[in-house]
């Protein structure tokens, strides 16, 4: 077992605590702003956050903390399916600073940007093939079905993983509730997206996908496992991880997961994902965790496990084919 210790999370510079893949994806998303026209001088804004640096130490955990000061949740049960894994649970301050949130930067430090997010008067329309469409208020949401905290394991494609306790409920009751019709065979989630507000540096010119799609197909949808998180740790989601709504997956890799939810549509056919159209043969629509599935650039037979602080280190684990779900959704692959 190996475990690296880097001191302070946020005081690490770029390189310590960031990815491979990200450090690459960033280089693309450079590449892809040449590519679109964009001049040099943005560039320096696209490799740093800005709003981050701007902050002395104190007053970014002083700040952290208010992020994660969020109502409790207490009108809940605690699905004893899913209390425990063979894993601690992730210090929840460690997973409230090392995020992924493009719409808000391209660093894991995106935490203190995303607070940016107007998650007032939230509405979820959920439309297309089913024969009673809705549009939900939030609120309206949380109170209609039932909620349950669940611990599961989390992977990034990017060889990271954590355990988190999401709060929230089946996305098999949406289905009960929308009733798709018989040729509904796909669903899209939309995230929230306004390039006003959503200010990740340089990341809503040129060719980029936005707004933030993803997708499954429904019999993945009406799998027990497929939630839609309201909640983390006990309390509403804070904004970094994708206030007011959003999906958790957990056999497929992080980035199947679209935060902020404002749209979900049920279609006929499998549609255009934010990554996939991106790079198709590194983000696949299906991105089941698959140890023997290399990523054209990397393994993924091992990830690194985040779980303690105060500084961000990990411990090298191996990875489990379906993120270890394999009892619950292996038959849909078969
Ligand atoms: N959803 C939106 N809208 N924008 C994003 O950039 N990143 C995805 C996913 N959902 C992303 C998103 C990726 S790559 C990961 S790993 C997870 O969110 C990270 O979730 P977390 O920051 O709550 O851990």
């Amino acid at each position: 077992m190996t475990l690296i210790r880097i001191p302070q999370i946020w005081s690490a510079s770029e390189n310590q605590i960031t990815a491979e893949t990200l450090y690459w994806n960033r280089r693309r998303f450079i590449k892809t702003l040449i590519g679109a026209g964009i001049g040099a001088s943005i560039l320096p804004l696209a490799g740093c956050d800005s709003s981050n640096s701007a902050v002395g130490k104190s007053a970014s955990q002083t700040a952290l903390e208010a992020s994660l000061d969020l109502p409790k949740i207490t009108n809940l049960t605690q699905n004893p399916a899913f209390t425990k894994v063979q894993r601690p649970i992730t210090e929840e301050k460690l997973a409230g600073q090392y995020n992924n949130f493009y719409e808000y930067g391209g660093t894991k430090k995106i935490w203190l940007n995303a607070q940016k997010l107007p998650t007032e008067n939230w509405k979820v329309e959920v439309t297309g093939l089913v024969n009673n469409p809705q549009t939900y208020d939030i609120d309206e949401l949380k109170q209609k079905f039932p909620l349950e905290e669940r611990v599961y394991r989390f992977r990034c494609v990017e060889a990271w993983s954590m355990v988190l306790p999401w709060i929230g409920f089946p996305m098999k009751k949406l289905i009960e509730a929308v009733e798709p019709t018989s040729k509904a065979k796909y669903v899209r989630f939309t995230s929230f997206y306004d390039p006003e507000i959503t200010t990740g540096p340089g990341f809503h010119i040129g060719s980029l996908p936005w707004p933030y799609q993803e997708g499954l197909r429904i019999e993945e949808m009406a799998n027990e496992l497929a939630f839609f998180a309201v909640g983390i740790y006990g309390h509403d989601l804070p904004k970094q991880h994708g206030a007011p709504l959003r999906m958790v997956i957990p056999w497929k890799y992080g980035f199947k997961g679209a935060k902020s939810i404002v749209k979900i549509e049920f279609l006929d056919s499998q549609p255009a994902t934010y990554w996939n159209t991106i790079d198709s043969r590194e983000y696949d629509f299906e991105a089941n965790v698959n140890p023997n599935k290399p990523h054209p650039r990397w393994s993924q037979a091992t990830e690194k496990f985040i779980s303690k602080g105060p500084g961000l280190s990990w411990d090298i684990k191996e990875t489990l084919a379906y993120n270890g779900y394999g009892e619950y959704v292996g038959h849909l692959y078969s």
